[in-house]
């Protein structure tokens, strides 16, 4: 067994780590922290209570390294990086769940903050494993992606070579509102959400550059993308719906069902997806239309899974040398 922790043991995150690790056949949960610690996850999270009972620590390097040997950073950006130097210096294995590492330095500091573990920066591979696997198995710093991009990136990167890259992408994205985290804000506020749907950042959501430079690496086209998040009345969910302009005559769903033939966690559907369908699970789910030459391709998955922390669980599995599926949620929470 491996020994492994959570840093932000009291986030949504990190709630959907703890879950997912207390029955993993590999991993034993060894440690939890807050930035408080002093408690137990049961007290933090009452929903565990009867299912899982471990002491809460405030969170140090120094403890973290005597009790793990890997470890989920399910923390702030910024925050995240302040802990990953020191664990990575003393050859642990990390999974950060922030944008600390997601990103090219210059693209990082325009969006974020000034980079403080610039030395590790171009050690993290990008933690989708459609993508990454190869990479993923042999790395010991994980950035794992954001969960507007995994929605996204997994929709479009198949069509990329058939459609127009010097018209924008244009993408319309929705999500509950866990995918702000715990801290309650106007903007997340019961009143706020309750029967309402709204934009929020539209065309100014950091998640937008992480697209972009995901799409340049992998498939070495500089596209512009016209990114729109909305907050929808739910808890957990996300349904991202991607516009651009066919170049090609072409059979979306082959196309999709081809590419992803030999990946069991990208389902492609026969009708439009819906966020129900994925919650809970590590799946996403696309479908695919086109008109004359449009093309619009819409992905759903749950944002605190396959868009953070099953996405983190799948990618430890992969560095661990375990198969990719280990332990994921595949049961959607239906009806
Ligand atoms: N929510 C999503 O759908 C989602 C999706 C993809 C990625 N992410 C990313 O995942 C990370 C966690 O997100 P979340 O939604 O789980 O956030 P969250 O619910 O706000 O939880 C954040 C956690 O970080 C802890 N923390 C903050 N500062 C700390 C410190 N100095 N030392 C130790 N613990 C500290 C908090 O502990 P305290 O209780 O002590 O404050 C809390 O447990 C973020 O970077 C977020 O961007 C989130």
């Amino acid at each position: 067994m491996i020994r492994v922790g959570v840093v932000g043991a009291s986030g949504y995150t990190g709630l959907e780590l703890v879950k997912m690790l207390v029955t993993h056949p590999k991993f034993e949960l060894s440690y939890l922290a807050t930035t408080s610690g002093d408690t137990t996850i049961e007290a933090l999270h009452s929903s565990l209570e009867g299912v899982v009972s471990h002491p809460v620590e405030k969170a140090t390097v120094s403890s973290v390294v005597e009790a793990c040997e890997l470890v989920f950073l399910a923390l702030p950006h910024k925050t995240a990086m302040g802990f990953a130097k020191g664990l990575l210096e003393a050859g642990l294995k990390v999974v950060d769940l922030s944008a600390d590492y997601r990103l090219e330095l210059e693209t990082y500091e325009k969006h974020y903050c000034p980079h403080e573990d610039i030395a590790h920066l171009s050690q993290a591979v990008y933690g989708l494993p459609e993508y990454y696997k190869e990479a993923l198995k042999t790395t010991q710093l994980v950035a794992s992606p954001g969960c507007y991009p995994t929605a996204t990136l997994l929709g479009i990167l198949p069509f990329i070579s058939y459609i127009d890259t010097t018209a924008p992408l244009f993408v319309d994205a929705k999500s509950g509102v866990s995918g702000a985290g715990k801290k309650l804000s106007e903007t997340t506020h019961f009143v706020t959400v309750n029967d309402n749907i709204f934009a929020y950042n539209p065309l100014k959501h950091r998640h937008a550059p992480e697209i972009v430079e995901k799409i340049e690496k992998i498939h070495g086209v500089t596209m512009s993308v016209n990114f729109v998040p909305h907050l929808i009345p739910a808890t957990r969910g996300e349904l991202v719906s991607v516009y651009a302009t066919l170049k090609e005559d072409i059979d979306p769903l082959a196309i999709l069902k081809a590419h992803y033939a030999n990946d069991p966690f990208v389902r492609v559907r026969e009708r439009p997806v819906g966020i129900k369908q994925t919650a809970g699970t590590h799946f996403c789910d696309i479908f695919a239309a086109r008109n004359e030459r449009g093309l619009f391709v819409s992905s759903a998955i749950d944002n605190l899974l396959r868009g953070a922390s099953s996405q983190a669980l799948a990618a430890a599995n992969l560095m661990c040398g375990y198969e990719e599926g280990l332990g994921l949620p595949r049961i959607p929470c239906m009806p």
